[in-house]
């Protein structure tokens, strides 16, 4: 089911960020953006007749797949908490992910929720990827092909866009799409360097929210997923304190923000041509985990501590971090 705006026109093109952690749409309203997400997780409970008509009572997200109910989405947390069962993934660092036999059907049950079938034949949707991973692992061309075809059985025309330039296009339309948009989110951190909305040079790497929170948790004894509640209620980066959580996450913090800027740095240094530009560029931040308190600062003072092949103008922080993709996949959508 199409969400139906009063006085919109929902035939319009969607941006759409398939993340690992949230799937967020991105809508045209009367000219101005608005979002909508849900958690890119469930939870199997076993099949009875009670628990099926209750689902069907509290308008759950939910689908019977043989002896399993699947409870998909924002439900899916919640229905965890009520039965103390963990919620699952159907993607990991960026990609579908390769254990989860569910994974399709639990993206396809997200996407029926949150989008629907298209409001006319072929309506555009641009939806984000990641860009490939430095030794060339991972499985972009199955998890894409596989999204594309998911949006196709709903109507729409969909196209693929790098993450990272779909943050360009979110964020730097005042430096007619040239600069660096970074986004760091829950299974990567993905970054491009446009000239005039062209991406030169895109790649991701493989430590974001995810490993901040599985290795905090190994270093603290404590459950993965108690750590990033703790860490998204309002974790700051900065430095070592009396708390033994947050000098994890400051300690796994640093390593995230150490190899993004390293990879930054290797990537530009032995590109083959850069572009030559005349002014300083500007470079965005954007995505869940650039959020705490701190993080901006440290970014900055970690990039600039040495030599950078390109000139920077200034280092910012998105305004709307978690919403920065799937703006710029609508933006490049209706461009
Ligand atoms: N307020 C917050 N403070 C700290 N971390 C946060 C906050 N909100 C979200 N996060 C973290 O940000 C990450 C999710 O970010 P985001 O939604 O940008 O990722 P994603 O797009 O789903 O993943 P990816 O782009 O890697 O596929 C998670 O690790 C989450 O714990
Ligand atoms: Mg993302």
């Amino acid at each position: 089911m199409s969400r139906n705006y009063p006085g919109s026109d929902d035939t319009q093109p969607l941006g759409l960020d398939v993340g690992t952690s949230r799937i967020v749409v991105a809508r045209n309203v009367d000219k101005t953006f608005q979002y909508e997400a849900q958690l890119n997780a469930f939870i199997t409970l076993p099949y009875s007749r009670l628990t099926e008509s209750l689902m069907l009572q509290e308008n759950v997200c939910h689908e019977v797949q043989g002896s399993e109910i699947i409870v998909a989405g924002n439900d899916a947390e919640k229905f965890a908490e009520v039965f103390h069962v963990e919620t699952r993934r159907p993607m990991l660092n960026g990609t579908l992910n390769p254990h989860e036999p569910h994974a399709l059907a639990v993206i396809r049950q997200i996407l029926g929720k949150l989008i629907g079938p298209a409001a006319k034949k072929d309506q555009k949707v641009l939806f984000s990827v990641p860009a490939p991973l430095d030794d060339g692992a991972g499985n972009i061309a199955y998890h894409e092909a596989s999204i594309r075809q998911l949006l196709a059985e709903l109507g729409y025309d969909a196209t693929p866009i790098n993450e990272g330039l779909a943050v360009v296009f979110g964020e730097l339309g005042g430096s007619n799409y040239t600069g660096i948009g970074i986004s760091c989110g829950s299974g990567q951190c993905n970054a491009c360097l446009a000239v005039l909305s062209l991406p030169v040079i895109s790649f991701s790497v493989p430590k974001a929210g995810d490993f901040v929170d599985r290795h905090a948790a190994l270093a603290t004894g404590d459950l993965a997923t108690r750590i990033r509640v703790e860490k998204e209620r309002g974790f700051e980066l900065n430095g070592f304190t009396g708390d033994r959580i947050q000098n994890a996450l400051t300690v796994y913090y640093d390593e995230v923000i150490r190899d993004l800027v390293a990879a930054l740095r290797q990537k530009l240094s032995s590109a083959d041509r850069l572009p030559k530009l005349d002014h300083p560029i500007p470079l965005v931040l954007s995505g869940g985990t650039a959020v705490p308190k701190g993080f901006l600062e440290r970014f900055e003072k970690t990039l600039r501590s040495s030599q950078f092949a390109v000139r920077i103008s200034e280092i910012r922080l998105s305004s709307d971090p978690l919403y920065s993709t799937a703006r710029g996949a609508l933006m490049a959508a209706l461009c």
